[in-house]
């Protein structure tokens, strides 16, 4: 594996140390030409095959070789140099992969509904946050599966653009979008003096099969659907190589902007198309619950005709007033829903079942499947959850099974047709021995998943565990995938998260291994000692604790601030009982049982000492507090009683929390500010009593910044 991330010194060394004209003196000049071509075409052959698809075909010595001989040539018939020389390509090839961008407005996904019902709930929904009784119209636009980006425009100029990432942070795709025909370098007509626009990045059916057809003639990889085509195009570190790829887009939402452009979706929709962008022809202003069934049903009937591939249609709430009223609910808007279509099937064969071990051990069962296409996408396994549910639908290793795809969602194994059952069949054992230790794998009482006893001493869980700690959610360290992990596990040089950061000591041990070259080792160092400073919540998810996703990870980082704290705190609540325990049980999202996670981990004394070496050796940055900081309500905790003119009270308390205050249902001599509104009975009473601060609901709307 040569380096994702160049250093241009050592590719000058590399190249001109040893660009030595006398190796090359039989060379007639047109010989010479006709190599160069060939060369430059090799080179980037290779770099598409190590950029884009991770998986280079030859060592980084025979590619150290073919850079070294190209270099020899140009140094020998300087004239012949050309304009695509991969020498100089080196120079333009972003140094450490991509540069983050944090995205003004985050960047979420959206709830989806599958039914008429839940599309109606949708709305329902709106309406009752809303307090609203009047028509809702939406704008129903087909939903691409594809790659959301935010293009940002400073005086009607493309400035940057940046893929979704985790939501709040992506990856900066600048120099690759500018070679995108579809994208407006400069906006037509008036434009806000700051915008930030959302799209989608695509890559139409025809394309995507053609350039499968070419990376096969070219003995490079295929992709296995669109969307991953258009994702691979794009996250191209040569911005030449996207320059090549057809990619499409369609915008469709605003991110942050200096002055409103709009006072509804579907104006907004015109005034991108007025700015240079194109916007999906299909999409339709609708403005009833049943036109939106009827739109839905029109779009599933063209599906297999439409160019792209499509998994549903999105609705938007079109009044902007009430979609900025309705915010957000954890990831997703209240003001949009994605209605899918229903899943897709195929049926298939099970070869195998293969169980794996995961971080926390338990035993996963997984189906290994004659390839095949579901909705678009090749399939070639899925999971089975778990023994019940392999023993509930008696699936067995030779059957036919009927394969399902629901968005998003995992392929899963829907039912088995017994009719095609191989005569010779037996039911599925589930093993009661772990696969990867030997160590007994038990299942308590109630619970569904079985378990390996090995802890620690089970090498599945210790690499599962630093898998996840080096994935792209956690310490995100380029060039240390599943395999090399486990490499370097058996080579004894990875056992403990801490190690990770002795590897750069191993530089010149590891850049003499198979595969390996002094490049791509030193990559690796420059990746792992780049990420010695981390944020607080990175360094909480990466820990892998149970029921510690990246949401819970943030909210502890939120909420605690900075690593000595929230340490602090953690090792106090691992007491049952303690108040650091029950405070960390209530924080909002938390509940008791991640808290119980929580205090299992830290009240374990290997981990806390496996956390303070690893802690040693990095310098953890404080947790981002919310924006809502500098609100005046923020940090205050707030009540309101009595009946609210203007808005519903979940609209109300929904406001204040995202401006950082705290509500509460009763009035005490903690509460700050009481929202009185019509008829309010004792709790306006009560504040006055203890000298709590009160406003009217039209003092509370110029405060929470409504009007
Ligand atoms: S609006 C706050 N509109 O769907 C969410 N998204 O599941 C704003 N998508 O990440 C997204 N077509 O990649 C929106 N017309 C459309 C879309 C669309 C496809 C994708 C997008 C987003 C995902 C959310």
């Amino acid at each position: 594996m040569f380096g994702a991330a160049p250093d241009p010194a050592i590719w000058n060394m590399t190249d001109h140390q040893t660009a030595d004209p006398h190796e090359i003196p039989d060379l007639t000049e047109a010989e010479a030409a006709e190599e160069l071509r060939h060369l430059a075409e090799t080179i980037a052959h290779h770099d598409r095959a190590y950029h884009q698809h991770d998986a280079p075909e030859i060592t980084d010595a025979e590619y150290d070789a073919l850079r070294r001989r190209n270099a020899a040539i140009e140094a020998r018939f300087p004239d012949l140099i050309r304009s695509d020389s991969p020498t100089h390509r080196v120079g333009d090839t972003p140094e450490t992969g991509f540069a983050k961008l944090r995205h003004r407005v985050p960047m979420l996904s959206l709830d989806n509904a599958f039914d008429t019902e839940e599309f109606a709930e949708f709305l329902a929904r709106a309406r009752r946050f809303l307090g609203w009784t009047e028509a809702m119209a939406v704008v129903g636009e087909p939903k691409i599966d594809g790659l959301s980006i935010n293009l940002t425009y400073e005086n009607g100029r493309f400035v940057h653009g940046a893929t979704r990432g985790d939501g709040t942070e992506g990856e900066d795709v600048t120099a690759n979008l500018r070679t995108m025909q579809a994208l407006p370098l400069r906006l037509s007509g008036n434009a806000p003096a700051f915008i930030e626009i959302r799209g989608e990045v695509f890559m139409t059916k025809a394309d995507f099969l053609a350039l499968n057809e070419a990376q096969l003639a070219a003995e490079a990889k295929v992709f296995a659907n669109p969307r991953n085509a258009a994702a691979g195009s794009l996250r191209q570190l040569d911005p030449r190589i996207t320059a090549q790829r057809p990619l499409s887009l369609f915008a469709y939402a605003q991110g942050e902007t200096s002055e409103p452009v709009a006072e509804s979706h579907w104006v907004y929709l015109q005034r991108l198309r007025d700015w240079g962008f194109t916007v999906n022809p299909l999409s339709r202003r609708l403005e009833t619950e049943e036109e939106a069934a009827a739109f839905q049903a029109g779009i599933a009937e063209q599906r297999a005709t439409l160019p792209y591939d499509i998994d549903g249609v999105v609705y938007k709430i079109d009044d902007l007033g009430l979609e900025r009223r309705l915010g957000f609910v954890g990831r997703a808007p209240r003001w949009a829903i994605a209605w899918k279509f229903p899943a897709e099937q195929a049926t298939t064969i099970l070869r195998e079942i293969r169980i794996q071990v995961g971080r926390t051990g338990a035993l996963t069962p997984v189906a290994e499947l004659e390839p095949v296409n579901v909705g678009g996408v090749l399939v070639a396994r899925s999971t089975l959850h778990n023994e019940d549910e392999i023993a509930r639908k008696d699936v067995r290793i030779g059957d036919t099974v009927v394969l399902q795809r629901a968005g998003d969602v995992i392929p899963q194994i829907v039912s088995v047709i017994a009719e095609r059952r191989p005569p010779d069949s037996v039911p599925y054992v589930y093993p009661d021995i772990c696969p990867a230790c030997g160590s007994h794998a038990v299942r308590p009482p109630g619970e569904v998943v079985r378990r390996c006893t090995g802890g620690l001493t089970c090498p599945a869980q210790r690499v599962e565990r630093l898998i996840h700690f080096v994935s792209r959610a956690a310490f995100d360290i380029d060039g240390l995938g599943e395999k090399t992990i486990q490499e370097f596990y058996a080579e004894d040089w990875l056992h403990s998260p801490a190690d990770l950061f002795r590897l750069p000591a191993r530089e010149a041990e590891i850049a003499t291994r198979d595969g390996w070259g002094k490049l791509s080792a030193r990559n690796l160092s420059r990746a792992i000692e780049a990420r010695r400073r981390i944020p607080l919540e990175r360094l909480i998810f990466a820990l892998g604790i149970r029921r510690i996703g990246e949401s819970n990870a943030k909210l502890l980082a939120r909420h605690y601030g900075n690593y000595a704290h929230w340490r602090e705190q953690m090792l106090a609540a691992s007491e049952i009982g303690s108040e650091e325990r029950i405070g960390l049980g209530s924080i909002i999202g938390i509940g008791p049982a991640i808290a119980e996670e929580l205090a299992e981990f830290f009240g374990e004394p290997r981990n806390v000492a496996t956390l303070d070496e690893l802690a040693a050796k990095l310098t953890v940055e404080d947790a981002a507090q919310p924006q809502a900081t500098d609100s005046e309500i923020a940090g205050k905790v707030v009540v309101f009683t009595g009946t609210l003119e203007t808005m519903t009270r979940p609209e109300a308390k929904a406001r204040a929390e995202t401006m950082g205050a705290k509500v509460t249902d009763s009035v005490s001599k903690k509460t700050d500010l009481v929202v009185v509104g019509t008829d309010a009975g004792s709790k306006a009473r009560r504040a006055g009593e203890l000298g709590v601060k009160t406003v009217t609901e039209l003092e509370w709307r110029a405060l929470a910044g409504f009007d």
